[in-house]
């Protein structure tokens, strides 16, 4: 059965982000507690289970497949993975295969990524203050990113730092990261802290920057022009008339994108969560490693696609965020 996969609000699924690892050298604060608890290897789905179950999903109508983590880029033999699967872009099957990463190996493997046939990379990037960096990431070091963004530069690879809004955080550096985008050719696109994870309630609400006052911010230095253009993910874009540059906007809470979802996540242990923001979920990975043949696995993902939600219900108006999700982001790679 080749019927491309819709679910019950007639939205298509052709986006399917897989999550390789839980494990991540850094411990941004609002993704990770500090002392994480990581999966015994053995529940992880091995490299061939990825494939099978990547593979299926494009059989099914999946055109653009986003690899996450955790980071990873820190899973053991990554690159076996991805050089397998790249395959279905030569086949056309695949329109785009893609990776967001922490950047801290990209000096390692740009080139190799890119001569797999990716195209453009997502780069998660918070601040330009090496001080900062470290303590937003608890030990990280932006030296190693900055060098992994030259690498990546250099193999031609398309570059979107991701960075997230934090009040009292980096809001001084919206400028500044701006102008370093501009210079390095990066696209850049801010995002709205969800409330996931255990940090505590204040904390989160403190560091809440709605998007809708940074392009405030933006305005009065530039000349903004909504863009029509999508990457086919949840950013809205725009373009700054004066620097030519297109900046993205992920707002899950101040403009709710959840009705043009096109896209499913699958956790390093083969959990397929229909929504970002719902913890209702499906086990693939009992079908993968009870068949041989992917009817079974085909017919887990039909029916969980079937009971795919509207939407995610983050909101912080209730002025809590505890009890609505305390999954870790990481858990299912964003
Ligand atoms: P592009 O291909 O460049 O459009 O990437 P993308 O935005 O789809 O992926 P990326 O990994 O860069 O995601 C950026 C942020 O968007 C992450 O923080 C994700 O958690 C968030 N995000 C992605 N999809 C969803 C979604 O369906 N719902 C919510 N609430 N957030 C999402
Ligand atoms: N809210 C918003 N974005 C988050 N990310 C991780 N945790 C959160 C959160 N609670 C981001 C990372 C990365 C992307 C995959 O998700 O910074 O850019
Ligand atoms: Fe690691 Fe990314 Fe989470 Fe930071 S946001 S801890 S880099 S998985």
């Amino acid at each position: 059965d080749n019927t491309p996969l819709i679910d019950p609000f007639a939205r298509p699924i052709d986006y399917l982000r897989v999550s390789v690892t839980d494990r991540c050298d850094f411990r941004c604060t609002y993704c990770m507690a500090e002392h994480m608890q990581f999966l015994p290897k053995k529940e992880l789905l091995t490299l061939e289970e990825l494939d099978r179950l990547c593979s299926t999903f494009i059989r099914l109508g999946v055109k653009k497949l986003r690899i996450t983590g955790g980071e990873p880029l820190v899973r053991r033999d990554i690159m076996t993975f991805f050089r397998s699967i790249s395959r279905h872009l030569e086949t056309g099957d695949l329109r785009e295969l893609t990776l967001t990463t922490n950047g801290s190996q990209l000096a390692k493997f740009a080139d190799d990524l890119a001569a797999l046939g990716m195209k453009r990379i997502n780069v998660s990037l918070d601040t330009l203050d090496a001080d900062k960096f470290a303590k937003i990431t608890r030990w990280g070091r932006l030296e190693q990113v900055l060098k992994g963004l030259e690498a990546a530069k250099r193999a031609g690879l398309k570059v979107k730092i991701n960075t997230v809004a934090l009040k009292g955080f980096n809001e001084d550096e919206l400028f500044t990261l701006i102008d370093w985008c501009a210079a390095e050719g990066f696209d850049l696109t801010f995002i709205e802290v969800m409330p996931m994870g255990e940090m505590g309630d204040d904390l989160r609400l403190d560091q809440y920057w709605p998007l809708s006052d940074v392009r405030k911010a933006m305005a009065e230095r530039f000349t903004l022009t909504d863009l029509a253009e999508s990457t086919g993910g949840p950013a809205r874009y725009v373009r700054l008339e004066e620097s030519g540059q297109k900046i993205g906007f992920i707002t899950p809470l101040t403009h709710n994108f959840c009705e043009n979802c096109n896209r499913v996540r699958v956790t390093c242990t083969g959990e397929l969560f229909m929504c970002l923001g719902q913890e209702d979920n499906a086990d693939l990975r009992a079908p993968l490693r009870a068949n041989e043949d992917d009817a079974a696995l085909e017919a887990a993902i039909r029916e969980a696609i079937s009971r795919k939600p509207k939407g995610h219900d983050f909101d912080y108006s209730r002025q809590t965020v505890s009890g609505q999700m305390s999954r870790h982001m990481s858990h299912t790679g964003g």
